[in-house]
């Protein structure tokens, strides 16, 4: 099912590409970056450090000095440059170019940083079992569910055994599988399916936590799930 999507600051353009396929998922976010100049329009994004999300990933993932670290949809690497700092290995991936190499010199005096071009669906450059701590801010909520758990599978392929992964999302009744949320759309996620993406994807559930956003929406109408899950010994990536 292709769905319509609107950017809140071009309200009259409406982009169709986005769709419940990968190659639509895809295609939609390359598109934000290439015609959109997404990051440079986007409110949220002016200041190119701002600490948003930066909060929960470091008291709820917690990354620590021998932990090698992912970021799924890593951007132009904001969140990295606040945390390669504190881990041995920081790794961001992207479906898009534009994004990777902004983030190339903004990460350039960071420490241990690789950065990788990736295919939306697979996590394909990475290792099996290479990485300790993973986590995925803004990313997830704007998959169709398929892409989501194709993605969530390649976490637990390449987490070590007991490597955590911390995923956040959009909570919605989870009726539809695009909700109206203020500026973008969004897959929204009752408990039990955001609990259901990570156990399908063979990963176990350690903790879930709701987060109102009211600073960013006072209306009380956006919230977001944190889902903690690691990958225990019996886990299988398959
Ligand atoms: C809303 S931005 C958030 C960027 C970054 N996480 C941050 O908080 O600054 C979403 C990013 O995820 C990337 N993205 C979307 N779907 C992806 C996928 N399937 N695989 C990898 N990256 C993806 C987009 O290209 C975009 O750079």
């Amino acid at each position: 099912m292709a769905v319509t999507f609107r950017l809140s600051d071009t309200p009259d353009e409406p982009i169709e590409t986005r769709g419940a396929t990968p190659e639509e998922n895809v295609s939609y976010w390359k598109q934000l970056h290439e015609s959109n100049a997404y990051f440079d329009t986007h409110n949220w994004y002016q200041d190119r450090l701002r600490f948003f999300g930066l909060d929960q990933i470091s008291r709820i993932l917690d990354p620590k000095q021998d932990d090698t670290l992912l970021e799924i949809g890593c951007g132009y690497g904001r969140l990295l440059w606040h945390l390669a700092p504190l881990v041995k290995n920081a790794i961001g991936l992207d479906l898009a170019q534009a994004p990777l190499t902004e983030a190339e010199s903004l990460l350039e005096s960071r420490g241990s940083v690789e950065l990788h071009l990736g295919d939306g669906v697979t996590l394909n450059p990475i290792k099996d079992e290479s990485i300790t701590a993973a986590y995925a801010f803004t990313v997830f909520q704007h998959m169709a569910r398929s892409v989501a758990l194709a993605n969530a599978r390649e976490v637990a392929r390449v987490l070590a055994p007991s490597g955590r992964f911390l995923l956040q999302l959009h909570v919605g009744d989870g009726s539809e599988d695009v909700m109206a949320t203020p500026g973008e759309q969004s897959v929204g996620y009752t408990a039990a399916q955001a609990a259901g993406l990570i156990e399908d994807a063979g990963l176990r559930v350690e903790r879930v936590e709701r987060e109102l956003l009211l600073k960013d929406y006072p209306a009380g109408n956006v919230a977001w799930w944190w889902v903690l899950a690691t990958k225990h010994e019996a886990s299988s990536s398959g």
